[in-house]
């Protein structure tokens, strides 16, 4: 069973982990670690109709934020690493800077440490000097920074085909594959 940790902070698209946590709960041999900030949880209110529970219901392992005990705060808890989608500029700032300040701070942190691999799909517009520096240092640490940005080249003329390709790109950096995913396989 390989374990993955799901973050959500409360950057706009938080519909982006609700629908990874979906694709992935249909996979066999994946565990998911959800931990959700209270950032997210505002997010959530502001941007969907699913409640709290529903999201945590979609995960295997629901941690609490404030838990600075939970399994995922150690690196003697084996994962294969972890996503933080959507990643806010704040967590953005505490990960690049080592500022653990709560538990999903720490997971990354923990997975960074161990030589894991953290994917962070930030989410601002526009990015400023200061995020783009954090950015740019988290790139350098071997965070994988893969913003969710628009795909025109694969048919994707709808928002649900835009999140598929997201997530797609996503699950490429676990090697996990996603039947909905349209890699480009060059001119037909
Ligand atoms: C509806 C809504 C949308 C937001 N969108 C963004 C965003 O796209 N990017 C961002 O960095 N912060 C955004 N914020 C602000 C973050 O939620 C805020 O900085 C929060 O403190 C982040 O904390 P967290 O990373 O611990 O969740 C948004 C806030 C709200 C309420």
């Amino acid at each position: 069973m390989k374990r993955l940790i799901v973050g959500m902070t409360g950057a706009s698209g938080v519909i982006l982990g609700v629908e990874l946590l979906r694709v992935l709960k249909g996979m066999d041999g994946i565990e998911t670690h959800l931990v959700v900030t209270e950032g997210a949880e505002l997010t959530f209110r502001q941007e969907t109709g699913l409640s709290m529970d529903d999201v945590r219901g979609m995960a295997d392992v629901v941690h609490d934020c404030r838990d600075m005990g939970a399994a995922i705060s150690s690196g003697s808890f084996r994962t294969e690493g972890m996503v933080v989608i959507p990643c806010s500029m704040k967590s953005v700032a505490g990960i690049a800077s080592g500022y653990s300040a709560n538990l999903l701070l720490r997971a990354a942190d923990v997975c960074l440490k161990e030589g894991r691999k953290v994917v962070l799909v930030p989410r601002e517009m526009p990015l400023s000097s200061i995020h783009l520096r954090n950015l740019k240092e988290l790139a350098d640490c071997g965070c994988v920074v893969l913003p969710p940005v628009l795909t025109f080249y694969n048919g994707a003329d709808t928002v649900e085909k835009q999140i598929r390709h997201i997530i797609g790109k996503v699950l490429m950096q676990f090697g996990i594959e996603y039947a909905d995913f349209r890699p480009w396989c060059g001119k037909t």
